[in-house]
């Protein structure tokens, strides 16, 4: 597959940690040392849903099709206010495509995932133009009195076009379940017949143990597709990572002994956007000229589960 076409759209909401400090007992000093973030986009008025077709209509319109032309959407999501059905048949009929569609659950990984098994369907011969998209709402998750997790967060969509090519150079895609890292539950309808103790809760999430797993099993996959496809760090142009933290980033950028100006960045901007945050910086560097026909990118990322997922692609546009 090759990607032709990228799109995001973004919460009108802008929150700064400035704001934060006025019902948190927090600082914009303890945050951006921590996590290099200084504001988020957080979903107000609008519907994920919204945010999610506004991305998708971007992206078609840049590979230069009309919603008829996909025949199969991938929607990454976590949480959105439908359990069903899913988010990708929501959008479908918000763009008036007609193709069949399906959702992915692999947290902060789900871009990965989908625009592997994007691949996939698109070598079989099953598909010639997928819309791949992340949608996400992850600050819905959080208990906002939780000053430890709610000031991570941001919301927004981020979508790709793929169609077939060479653009994939490799892929890896790992899992280990880890329940004990990042989860949230909640409480399904009751039943006459349940005997079982069953909760609702915010998000749980072990920060330090979801830090030191990410650089590990990130770092991991960089260097196992790096030796495949016989390349050098130095031989990608730009390494977008899941932008859940600035100093996970310059972990990474560290040991692979590289300046921070192949690791391009909207953590600081946005937060911590789930599966959302790689195909948004993907549309910021592509609508901003950054990206050249011919360059390589590397895209990591990690998330609950504890799943990983990484790629190697070539700029073919
Ligand atoms: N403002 C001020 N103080 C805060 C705070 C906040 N928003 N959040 C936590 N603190 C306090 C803690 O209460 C603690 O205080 P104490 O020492 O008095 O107990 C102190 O700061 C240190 O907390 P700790 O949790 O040890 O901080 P940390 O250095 O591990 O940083 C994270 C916390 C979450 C920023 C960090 O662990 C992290 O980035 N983990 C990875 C998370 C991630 O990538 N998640 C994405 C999953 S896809």
């Amino acid at each position: 597959m090759k990607i032709i076409g990228t799109g995001r759209a973004h919460p009108a909401k802008v929150v700064t940690n400035a704001m934060l400090e006025g019902f948190l007992d927090t600082s914009d000093e303890w945050i951006r040392t921590r996590t290099g973030i200084t504001e988020r986009r957080l979903i107000s008025s609008e519907r994920l849903e919204d945010l999610a077709t506004e991305a998708s209509l971007k992206a078609i319109e840049d590979a230069g099709l009309t919603p008829a032309d996909i025949d199969y959407i991938i929607c990454s999501n976590v949480v959105n206010e439908y359990i069903t059905p899913a988010l990708s048949c929501i959008v479908q009929g918000a763009i008036g495509a007609k193709c069949a569609c399906i959702d992915i659950n692999g947290a902060c990984s789900g871009f990965i995932y989908a625009l592997d098994m994007a691949d996939d369907r698109i070598r079989s011969g099953k598909a010639r133009n997928i819309l791949v998209l992340a949608a996400e709402e992850p600050t819905r998750m959080v208990d906002w009195e939780d000053r430890a997790l709610c000031v991570l967060f941001g919301d927004g969509a981020g979508a790709v076009v793929v169609s077939g090519g060479d653009g994939l150079i490799g892929s890896r895609l790992t899992t280990q379940s880890k329940l004990d890292c990042l989860h949230y539950v909640r409480r399904l309808e009751p039943t006459p017949y349940i005997t079982k103790e069953e909760y609702s809760a915010p998000m749980y999430m072990n920060g330090k143990e979801v830090f030191k797993t990410a650089v590990l099993s990130s770092s991991r996959d960089i260097k196992v597709l790096l030796d495949k496809a016989g390349l050098k760090p130095s031989d990608i142009k730009y390494y977008i990572l899941h932008q859940a933290n600035m100093r996970i980033i310059e972990a990474i950028a560290n040991w692979l002994k590289l300046d921070l100006e192949h690791f391009p960045t909207n953590v600081e901007r946005c937060g911590n956007t789930s599966s959302a945050s790689i195909p948004l910086l993907l549309d910021e560097l592509a609508r901003s000229g950054k990206l050249q026909k011919g360059d390589k990118i590397l895209m990591s990322a990690f998330g609950a589960g504890f799943t990983t997922g990484a790629c190697i692609i070539e700029w073919t546009k």
